[in-house]
């Protein structure tokens, strides 16, 4: 489908069916984050001052973002390469598309766009640790973005934890990683019994596998954003051992 792309939001050009996605999306999600997203999800949508009647405007977003973890908020028109993508990361930037899919696409995209990219990903980054989790991720996948394994180690970490992880809060897996959030198929999928969820747990995870093109088959649930925090060190000394293991 041919869409545009803009390299930078314009606000005005939002049309009607625009912000009639983003109600719909919003509502339908939030009937069912109420009561099982992760209260640190919610809390942050709130602070972040997300709401189903506005499109965000990303500038006020990234102040709001910078205000409170020294995070902001860039526009690229598309998915970053992977290597452009960590340096943001590193250097607290996070890019965000800024087209919404249309009504008609509301259940299936082929590439993330503005709701993916800023209700799943951006309220979290008001967390301190969480915001520090992604920092030190991106700072980890620079030093080594010239071996393929460590990506590949790096991009599944980041898969189950920053995209599909769930948060433990009063005992329940909680809904919590931006893919989840931002989809109704994966929400639904996540809250079913029949669906594994793993304690977090570094070395189950370095060693699965995941794939892009289908509900998952099963979750991992951290303890809290500290913890996924606290893991960096734990991390890198993961990378060392792929790194020696290559170079075997
Ligand atoms: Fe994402």
């Amino acid at each position: 489908m041919k869409r545009n792309k803009p390299l930078q939001q314009v606000y005005e050009l939002y049309t009607p069916e625009d912000f009639k996605v983003w109600d719909t999306l919003f509502n339908r999600q939030m009937q069912y984050l109420h009561q099982y997203g992760s209260g640190l999800y919610l809390d942050s949508v709130k602070r972040i001052g997300f709401n189903a009647l506005e499109i965000p405007d990303i500038k006020k977003t990234s102040e709001r973002l910078y205000c409170a973890t020294g995070w902001q908020v860039t526009v690229a028109p598309e998915l970053v390469p992977q290597k452009s993508f960590f340096t943001f990361l590193s250097q607290k930037v996070f890019p965000v598309t800024c087209w919404l899919r249309t009504m008609a696409e509301l259940d299936y995209l082929e590439e993330p766009d503005m709701f993916h990219d800023v209700f799943g990903h951006l309220p979290l980054l008001m967390d301190d640790a969480y915001a520090g989790f992604m920092e030190g991720i991106g700072k980890l996948a620079i030093k080594w973005i010239d071996t393929p394994e460590a990506i590949s180690l790096l991009g599944r970490i980041y898969w189950f934890t920053i995209e599909f992880g769930l948060l433990k809060e009063k005992g329940t897996p909680k809904i919590f990683g931006a893919g989840i959030v931002s989809s109704l198929g994966e929400t639904i999928n996540s809250i079913s019994n029949s669906i594994a969820k793993n304690e977090f747990d570094l070395n189950t995870m370095i060693a699965t596998d995941y794939r892009t093109d289908i509900l998952q088959d099963r979750y991992f649930v951290m303890e809290s954003t500290e913890q996924l925090y606290k893991s960096l060190p734990a991390i890198e000394g993961a990378l060392y051992n792929v790194i020696e293991w290559v170079s075997l």
